[in-house]
């Protein structure tokens, strides 16, 4: 599916996100492996949390009832090409899970294959969760997944006893598990899906597991395993945890930060003022604010409540037309790894070049986003290079053109705002793309008053 983006139109309004990604997916597998009944409200629809609960439902009999019916409810009508052109995807009566947890020891062997889908936090964290279970468990993903490197993850799981076989590093993963016992571990990458796996073997180990990172990652396995009791600290150190059973808990998960990266540069570029109500503002995931307030971003952020030691509030944006060129340090880079392809769009309209620094790791993500931000760039007539390690985007606005996502998500919605300020109109192809993370994300910003337009 494609979408036909007339820019000049200004935006308003308020609306909200899907619930985070990133959290979903943990509290998911920590309600399917309490000890006891959970309740989540707010869980996304998206493809990549779809995917830890059908293996949730795979692995756990206790909890499996109540995922399935929640995957069938919050199963959004996919036609013209795809729930991203649905109404705002945030409703009010939005299903919750009520699922029933039978601990860790509860899982058993799967029937088949655990099918992760096109997503990498479902891969690496059940890698985790599955390293401590006395039975044989294979890990597979689609195309985009299958070519990401797992060693990052087999490797530490390895060291603390876990028998694991990838494909040259790669899924299919073939996890035997078993007896582990706690190790440090110095993260050679920055990763929160790798801390997050080894602390989740942590939780199921002999003795005391620390990871040591260089360079912070986000933070929600530590927050939600501290609110549930979990015998965790942090310090200049590392983080430690060792065993622990949990019991069932109750959240509502936060609106998603990186969905409403792109809310924010759509406001900014169409120089609009909007309120994106909901969302999650934890410290490690809104650094993207930090760079756009660089860039001459004007955002106001107010934190309401908590959730499972989440906060959640408002960011309000009132749109600035002039942008400054921005630099983006290596060691900042791990704070906004997914925020890089919206922030690199914003750039093209800053008055200046701007550099991201030590862009390795983008590479191997959904795509490899480095050359997908220069291509798409220049297929919306700006430019941009790649500059080995290096990412440089060119200021002066776009033209306008053609672009196609390539099937990631993020891209996806990248050139779709960064269309909204073109000189002329543009065509996003497979913008449905951006289902996996943002369903409804076209519905929201025609709520806020872009012209989108569906061209098959
Ligand atoms: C995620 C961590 C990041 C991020 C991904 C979600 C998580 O990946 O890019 O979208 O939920 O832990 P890495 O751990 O590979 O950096």
């Amino acid at each position: 599916m494609r979408a036909l983006i007339t820019p000049g139109r200004s935006l308003g309004g308020r609306v909200g996100v899907p619930g985070d990604k990133s959290i979903a997916h943990r509290w998911l597998m920590l309600a399917a492996t309490a000890r006891g009944p959970s309740r989540l409200v707010g869980l996304p629809a998206s493809l990549d949390v779809r995917s830890s609960a059908a293996c949730m439902a795979a692995l756990s009999p206790k909890a499996r009832p109540a995922l399935e019916v929640w995957a069938r409810n919050a199963l959004a009508p996919v036609e013209d090409g795809g729930s991203t052109w649905n109404g705002v995807a945030t409703a009010p009566e939005e299903p919750a899970l009520e699922v029933e947890g039978d601990g860790r020891d509860g899982l058993v062997e799967p029937a088949g294959d655990l099918d992760c889908g096109n997503s990498g936090t479902s891969m690496r964290l059940l890698a985790g969760m599955l390293a401590s279970a006395a039975f044989r468990s294979v890990l597979v993903g689609d195309e985009s997944l299958s070519a990401r490197p797992m060693d990052r993850v087999a490797t530490p799981l390895r060291e603390m006893g876990a028998r694991i076989h990838t494909v040259d590093g790669h899924a299919p993963l073939t996890i035997e598990g078993g007896d582990l016992r706690g190790i440090r571990f110095e993260a050679p990458v920055p990763s929160a899906q790798v801390k997050s796996a080894v602390l989740l073997a942590g939780l199921d180990a002999a003795g005391v597991t620390t990871v040591v990172e260089t360079v912070p990652t986000r933070d929600h396995t530590e927050r939600a395993l501290a609110a549930l009791g979990a015998p965790i600290t942090l310090d200049e150190r590392g983080i430690t945890v060792s065993a622990f059973r949990h019991e069932g808990f109750a959240g509502r998960v936060p609106g998603d930060p990186s969905s409403a990266s792109f809310l924010v540069a759509a406001a900014t570029l169409t120089g609009s003022t909007i309120e994106i109500e909901d969302v999650g503002l934890n410290p490690t995931r809104t650094h993207y604010l930090d760079v756009m307030a660089r860039m001459g971003v004007r955002t106001e952020v107010t934190i309401m409540r908590e959730e499972l030691g989440e906060p959640v509030g408002s960011i309000v944006v009132r749109g600035d037309a002039t942008l400054a060129p921005v630099r983006v340090d290596e060691r900042e880079l791990p704070l906004v790894i997914d925020e890089v392809p919206v922030l690199a769009l914003l750039a093209a309209h800053a008055q200046g070049d701007s550099w991201f620094l030590g862009t390795r790791e983008l590479r191997i993500k959904e795509s490899d986003r480095v050359r997908m931000v220069v291509e798409g760039i220049r297929g919306l007539g700006g430019d941009a290079g790649d500059e080995g390690d290096d990412l440089v985007v060119a200021g002066g606005g776009l033209r306008g053109g053609f672009v196609d996502s390539g099937g990631d998500h993020r891209m996806a919605m990248a050139f779709a705002v960064a269309a909204l300020a073109a000189q002329g109109p543009s065509e996003i192809d497979r913008i449905d793309a951006a289902d996996v993370s943002f369903p409804g994300f076209v519905g929201a910003l025609r709520a806020l008053g872009a012209s989108v337009e569906a061209r098959s």
